[in-house]
Order: C-alpha cells, then structure tokens, then sequence
C-alpha cells in the first residue's frame, strides 16, 4: 500500500492512517516531513473539478477507498464542497486556464516556436492556489467523519481549523471552512489589515493578530501561535507540508492540469517551468504533479533578494546526500527583515525547502534569486501583457524569468503560474 515516508528519519505511514500530518517521530521542531510515495501510474479521468478528475492520484481519495468508502461516495463528497462553495458565493474547483501567452513572449524577445505559457490561478477558490493544498486536507476530514474514523463523533464537536497566513492562504482556508461550517483560527501578523481581514471576517473566520511577545524564541509569530494551538488540539489546517504533509497532494494538481493542458498542444517537455516561492510548498507540488504526469521541466525556483532561504539552501543540500537529516546546516531564519513588493513570498523560512530542492535536482532545475527591480518590472509588464489581474507576488515567477532570460534560447518553451489575484 502507498503511503508517505519521513525524509528525516524514513519512517513510513500508510496511507490508511487518519490525520497523517506530521512524522511520528517528529518531537516539535517541524524538523521532519512526510513525503508521498512514489507511484508510477497516473490516472486521469475526464471531469472539470481537478479534484474528480485527478483523484485516484490522491492521498485523501486512497485513505477513502482503503478505509471502504466508495468512490461515488468520495466524488459526492468533493462536489458539495463545490455546492456550499457556490452558497457562500463563491465558484468551486475548475481546471483553471493555461494559454500560450505571445504578448509577454514577445515582450521577452521569443521566436514563435518558442515562449510563455502561464497557468491563470487567480480565479481559483479563494483567488490563489491556496486552496487546493487544504482541500486535499479538508477532504480527508470529511472522510474520516463520515466513516467514524474521527475521534469526535458528530459535526458539532470537531476541532477548529487553525492556519497561519497574513493573505491568500488564510483566504482559501477560511473560504473552505467556511463552505464546510468548520470553525477556523487565522492566526495573521498584528501589522495586517486592509481587505484581506475584510474578506476573512466578512467569512466568519476567528481572527488572532500575533504580537512578537519578549518571551518568544525567533522565528513568525503567527506560526508559533498556530502551533499552540495545534498542540491544544486544533487541527493544523496549513500550506506548510512540515505541519501537514496532506498539503502537498492537493497541490499537485495543479502541475496535472498544466502537463494535460501541454500535452494538448502536443507540447511533452518545457525549457523551465518558474515558480515563485515563499514557504516552498507550491513550487514543489507544481514540479512533483509535473514530473508524475510525464513532464519534463526543470523547474526554477524563485526568491526574491529581499528574502532568499531556498538559495542558501540550495547551494549546500545539492551535495549532502541526506539533507534532510543536516536540516539546520541548510535552512534557518532569513536574518534581516524581509522585505519585497511580493509580500506573499517574504517566508523567512522555506518549510518546504527537502521537497523542494528534491524537485529541483529531480528535474535539473535550479533556484534563481531576482532582483527587486526585476519583481517590481514583472508587476506591471506581466498583467499588462497577460490581462490577468495577479497580484505582485503572484507574478514574481516573471521576475525570475526576467533574471534569466538572456540563459535561454529564443526557442525556448517556459511556463510561468500566476498564482494570486490582486486585492
Ligand atoms: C499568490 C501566491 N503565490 C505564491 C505563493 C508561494 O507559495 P508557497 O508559500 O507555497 O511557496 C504564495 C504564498 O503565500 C501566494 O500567496
Ligand atoms: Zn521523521
């Protein structure tokens, strides 16, 4: 049976066990991760929800099946999320758009034989890609409720979510939580304000600003009050694989859908593939959903200068054989305040750095770090050129392609994702 492993330690947990989010023997330092099990199959099935067509790849779908739920019971499952989505005003999942783009190829001086694809995430639920490394996650607890697997017996009693986010993961977890009437804590930095903790009140999530208390060691506040409230019980409802490895199926299918979406332009390999990175898990779901649907991309993963953990650990895993197992000699806190107009992506840790640098060297990829005039240049040229409304952060795989242009051919075939509405 399949299952995840422990890239620590390799401890192995099967893909029945209920709440597989974090390593059993992982003692709180989120110093271990589990990671999904290679499989070589890759089954697709005709439907527009990624989470139906694509299911029989997940791990919340293989926990349902091995547990005795039926599949017309895991797919009714995914599609009353999608109603209540829709209750709460909201669309549900849908394969979201990827297209040659030849005004920014163009822009970038590419032949027509080559250029930029980009993936159109800012109309997905909750207006990034969010939402779906937690619905892999929600879709578990749904199962495990439903087959009186949970440890609490009815709707009424469940555990509160918890997440910490100062944006669009707090928005997708709240959008979720709310479509499913699951309480939520958002843990959010006390400097956040604006529309983003319009948009969480307006969806009845708890709202817990966290304060730098003295007593604190170093590190996000947010994240040290998320994981209080994760050791009193809560349910850690986060985009960070190191506190929920379930994260990280979800996330794939994005990478699915671009490699089916290629494939239909008779397209079997790409020249790079950016992807913007804050606290890693995007980049390497995108590249592990790529690599297992037969995509050959090396994916290029960016950092701003403002915030560039990946790069410093990059340069030294590529020659640690176990780099998981020497994780502090490779990822630790960025040291000066982060700072960068892609303050989603200003992480000043990369919790998904061992998933990501296994990606990176996986497809021979690499990490870039772009300059701040880069990010700020792919800000404007990208939505312009694209007429997609993202956000800074969500164009800031465009700055990386903008650092490395001049390395590619004017034949290359590049795939940039657009990751997050402008709000
Ligand atoms: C729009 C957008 N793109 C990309 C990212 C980066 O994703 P990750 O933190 O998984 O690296 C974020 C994260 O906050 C985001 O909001
Ligand atoms: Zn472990």
């Amino acid at each position: 049976m399949s299952g995840f492993t422990c890239a620590t330690c390799a401890e192995k947990v099967s893909v029945d066990t209920f709440a597989p989010w974090r390593c059993p023997n992982e003692n709180g330092d989120r110093h271990h991760v589990l990671l999904i099990d290679e499989n070589d199959q890759h089954v697709v099935e005709s439907h527009h929800n990624p989470f139906i067509a694509f299911r029989r790849n997940m791990m919340w779908w293989q926990f349902a099946q091995a547990r005795g739920m039926s599949d017309e019971r895991a797919i009714a499952l995914v599609q009353s999320v999608d109603d209540e989505i829709a209750k709460i005003g909201g669309v549900g999942f849908m394969t979201t758009p990827m297209r040659y783009q030849s005004a920014l190829s163009d822009h970038l001086s590419f032949d027509a034989l080559g250029g930029v694809w980009v993936k159109d995430e800012t109309h997905n639920v909750g207006g990034s890609q969010k939402a779906r490394h937690l619905m892999s996650i929600l879709l578990h607890l749904l199962v495990a409720e439903e087959l009186g697997i949970a440890p609490w017996t009815d709707a009424t009693e469940r555990p509160t979510l918890a997440i910490s986010s100062c944006g669009n993961a707090a928005i997708a977890a709240s959008t979720l939580a709310a479509a499913a009437k699951w309480p939520i804590d958002v843990f959010i930095p006390e400097w956040a304000g604006g529309v983003v903790v319009e948009t969480l009140t307006a969806l009845g999530a708890r709202i817990n600003r966290c304060a730098r208390q003295s007593q604190d060691p170093p590190g996000d506040p947010t994240v040290l009050r998320f994981r209080e409230a994760v050791n009193k019980g809560s349910i850690p409802f986060s985009v960070q694989g190191p506190e929920n490895a379930l994260c990280l199926d979800g996330g794939r299918t994005i990478g699915w859908e671009m490699a089916r979406q290629l494939a239909q332009e008779n397209i079997t390999a790409l020249d790079a593939v950016f992807v913007q990175v804050g606290g890693g898990a995007f980049a390497a779901s995108v590249s592990r959903g790529l690599s297992e649907a037969g995509m050959k991309a090396p994916l290029v993963a960016v950092q701003t200068e403002g915030c560039a953990p990946l790069s410093r650990a990059w340069n030294t895993a590529q020659s640690d054989a176990h780099p998981a197992q020497h994780w502090t000699k490779h990822m630790w806190a960025w040291e000066n305040e982060p700072v960068s107009l892609a303050d989603g992506i200003l992480d000043d840790e990369t919790y998904d750095w061992v998933a990501d640098v296994a990606q990176i060297q996986r497809t021979k990829g690499k990490v870039v770090v772009a300059s701040e005039s880069h990010v700020v240049e792919a800000s404007s040229i990208a939505p312009q050129t694209t007429s997609i409304d993202a956000s800074p952060t969500g164009t800031a795989g465009v700055a990386g392609l903008f650092s490395i242009r001049a390395e590619l051919s004017n034949t290359a075939r590049v795939a940039v994702v657009l990751s997050g509405v402008r709000r």
